[in-house]
């Protein structure tokens, strides 16, 4: 068990929740590495069939952590967003199938933490965004996934506009499995789900499993790789710059395109 992300087995189901509340799980340095570690614990595991991803408080995760990349010099501040894309990316790598519980605000890195899940619950009060042009970074893997996976209408709503949608527009646009009215019937439809899906062969599953790693992986090709070198260019930007500033002193940004 790691400060800020607990693992918690219960039966054939790993419960991992962000328990970071007060910065509204956002993705520290401690989590993502910790994130990073579960795929092989897992694969080591064959009593894990499956896992549920949540978070404590009234977030599900507010993405990276806008306050630690601000204190960071620009050497320092490139390898923190490389740790948090490979943290979230490696949400694939999961050798089992994966459900995101999203409890409450999934923003930024949040929104991506789910789109990389097998399954999206959500509670009705949950919020969706790629907030980050709006604060003058894009969301690579995001967009990459989203449009290898063929939700064109859905990246450009979400990347474009860096808004907020609720849990009932993203359910509309095919973003969500479900969405339930409280914590207590989230709690209850993502176990019920975990405990159908635990029921069948554990080989079986992360065969499965594998295939679809597979395929996301030919057609993902060399994309991130290049959505990274365009990313790159925009971490040390005025704008950038600008726009953690705003967020820490909790006012809109002004861009001017340098
Ligand atoms: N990084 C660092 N700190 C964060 C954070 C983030 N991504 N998101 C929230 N926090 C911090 C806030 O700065 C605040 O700290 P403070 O108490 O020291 O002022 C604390 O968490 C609570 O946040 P607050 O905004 O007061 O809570 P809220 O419940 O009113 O709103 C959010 C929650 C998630 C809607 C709001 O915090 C938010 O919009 N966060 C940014 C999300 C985002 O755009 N992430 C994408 C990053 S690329």
């Amino acid at each position: 068990m790691s400060i800020f992300l607990d693992c918690e087995k219960e039966g054939h189901i790993l419960r991992v929740t962000l328990n970071r509340p007060d910065r509204r799980n956002a993705l520290s340095t401690p989590i993502c590495e910790r994130l990073l570690a579960l795929p092989a614990e897992i694969e080591a595991d064959i009593d894990i069939r499956c896992v549920i991803i949540t978070g404590a408080g009234t977030a599900f995760c507010a993405g990276a952590d806008l306050k630690e990349r601000k204190e960071l010099d620009e050497a320092a501040r490139w390898r923190y967003v490389e740790l948090v894309d490979r943290a979230l990316l490696d949400i694939e790598k999961f050798p089992v199938p994966v459900i995101a519980a999203v409890n409450g605000h999934a923003l930024g890195g949040g929104t991506e933490l789910a789109l990389g899940c097998d399954f999206r619950l959500a509670v009705k009060d949950a919020d969706f965004g790629l907030t980050e042009t709006g604060i003058g970074i894009i969301p690579t893997g995001s967009i990459v996934r989203l449009l290898r996976d063929g939700h064109d209408a859905l990246n450009s709503l979400l990347t474009y506009t860096a808004a907020r949608f609720s849990a009932a527009r993203m359910a509309d646009m095919g973003f969500l499995h479900q969405v339930v009215g409280t914590h207590r019937e989230l709690e209850d439809l993502a176990r019920a789900l975990a405990d159908r899906i635990a029921q069948n062969a554990p080989l079986a599953l992360r065969a499965a499993k594998k295939v679809k790693q597979m395929l996301a992986a030919d057609r993902t090709g060399d994309a991130l790789h290049r959505a990274e070198t365009v990313r790159r260019s925009l971490d040390s930007t005025a704008d950038c710059l600008e726009g953690l500033t705003a967020f820490a002193e909790k006012r809109p940004p002004v861009f001017i395109g340098k």
